[in-house]
């Protein structure tokens, strides 16, 4: 599916296994690769972090605490979010080569944008500098004692499939889109961050990691052990965020896997071979037994949306990845033209920043413990996706793995 979808919308920018993907326009240029090539004066010379001054701690990042800071230089307000390298010998490991690589060649104005690369006192310090977003979306809705307005609503999703859509066309699938990813700004405007399980993907079909996205999000091939998924699994998430944006609440919050499927199969009805072909070839269709559901309740869990919204949740939430809406079809979606029609970013609602709001606020703590047991469950995911990785691969630029660099770098994407 993905080979002809995507094929279709970017085969110009399609990468192969030994020539990386394109720049987007006007890309910024590599800041890592200023250390090795000190001599060009068209690249950014690494700053250091003593440039900025920390402000408050906003994010529990997966490596370490994220901050508001200011640019002692300028006064910008700037996010600092620490990258992990490999104890000093190794390096840095080949996830966050990948997670760089996306920063640097993917711009667009949903996507969150990476100002500069600086290093800290020890050898193994670099932090990534973004734009500083007043708000991530987990946060916000958690405080909001009622869900946004449905053209707000529709304003979000416009901006996140905007976001998508940009990245499958550069051959990127994010794999972890949830709401505490998407920031937001006082000027309406939505984010996407946190690249930190991105990678490229081949226009033919691969093996990538199994067991990828927080798991609220989770596609149902993922959390059935699938190796070879598509970018559709992004597309999951988008219905998940689309149907939590307007009820105010996680579509499927369940802690485990079975618990997530149960709980997909509760609403949408049991996947059988019949709408899924392929479904009883997964990995792990053995291991879960669901019985047979044949309803779908959005429509009286969703009782005010209108036909076609719904349509629209039914094509984000469709079990079959082959069969399920690319983010290219979402945006072009009746929904978004009939009314409500999407609120302009401008006229979107401003709120006082989540990231100031004290942790007793918003709708009682229950929401904000229940997202950061969440969140915390994410952070587990990509520590153990990043181990996998560095077993595959070994460390980019440490000495350790020195032999294997060549064959990691061709593999990169
Ligand atoms: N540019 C930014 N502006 C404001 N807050 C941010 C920014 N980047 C990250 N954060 C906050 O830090 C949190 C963790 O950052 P993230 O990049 O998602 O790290 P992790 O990989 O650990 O999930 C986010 O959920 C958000 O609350
Ligand atoms: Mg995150």
């Amino acid at each position: 599916m993905s080979s002809t979808r995507a094929a279709s919308s970017a085969a110009a920018s399609a990468p192969s296994a030994q020539q990386p993907a394109p720049a987007a326009a006007g890309a910024a240029q590599p800041a890592v690769a200023a250390a090795g090539s000190a001599e060009d004066p068209q690249l950014p010379v690494l700053d250091a972090v003593s440039d900025y001054e920390k402000i408050k701690r906003i994010g529990e990042g997966t490596f370490g605490i994220v901050y508001k800071a200011r640019d002692k230089r300028t006064g910008e307000l700037v996010a600092l979010k620490k990258l992990r390298m490999e104890r000093e010998r190794d390096g840095m490991p080949v996830t966050s080569v990948r997670e760089l690589r996306v920063l640097q060649t993917c711009r667009h104005p949903n996507l969150v944008e990476l100002k500069r690369v600086v290093t800290g006192p020890r050898l193994d310090s670099v932090f990534l500098v973004f734009e500083y977003c007043p708000h991530d979306m987990g946060k916000l809705v958690d405080s909001l004692p009622k869900p946004f307005h449905e053209s707000e609503v529709k304003c979000l999703m416009q901006q996140l499939l905007s976001a998508v859509c940009y990245l499958h066309d550069h051959w990127v699938m994010h794999r972890d889109l949830k709401l505490s990813n998407l920031l937001f700004t006082h000027c309406g405007q939505l984010k996407l961050c946190d690249y930190g399980l991105a990678r490229y993907f081949q226009p033919w079909e691969e093996a990538y990691t199994p067991g990828v996205v927080t798991l609220w999000y989770r596609a149902p091939e993922v959390l059935l052990g699938a190796e070879h998924y598509t970018e559709a699994v992004d597309l999951w998430s988008c219905g998940c965020i689309l149907a939590e944006l307007l009820r105010n609440d996680p579509l499927f919050p369940g802690r485990t896997e079975a618990a997530m499927l149960s709980l997909m199969s509760g609403l949408l009805g049991a996947p059988n071979d019949r709408i899924w072909p392929g479904l009883r070839d997964l990995p792990l269709a053995h291991k879960f037994s669901l019985p047979p559901q044949p309803y779908n309740y959005l429509r009286k869990e969703f009782p005010q949306l209108s036909d076609s919204g719904i349509d629209l949740l039914n094509r984000l939430l469709t079990y079959d990845p082959e069969k399920r809406i690319t983010a290219r079809q979402a945006l072009r979606h009746p929904y978004f033209t009939e009314r409500p029609l999407p609120r302009l970013p401008e006229y979107m609602p401003s709120f006082p920043s989540a990231h100031d709001a004290a942790d007793s606020e918003g709708r009682g703590g229950q929401h904000r413990q229940r997202r950061e047991m969440e969140e915390a469950h994410g952070r587990g995911v990509k520590r153990r996706y990043q181990m996998e990785e560095r077993d595959r691969f070994g460390d980019a630029f440490g000495d350790a793995h020195a032999h294997k660099r060549p064959e990691m770098l061709r593999r990169l994407d």
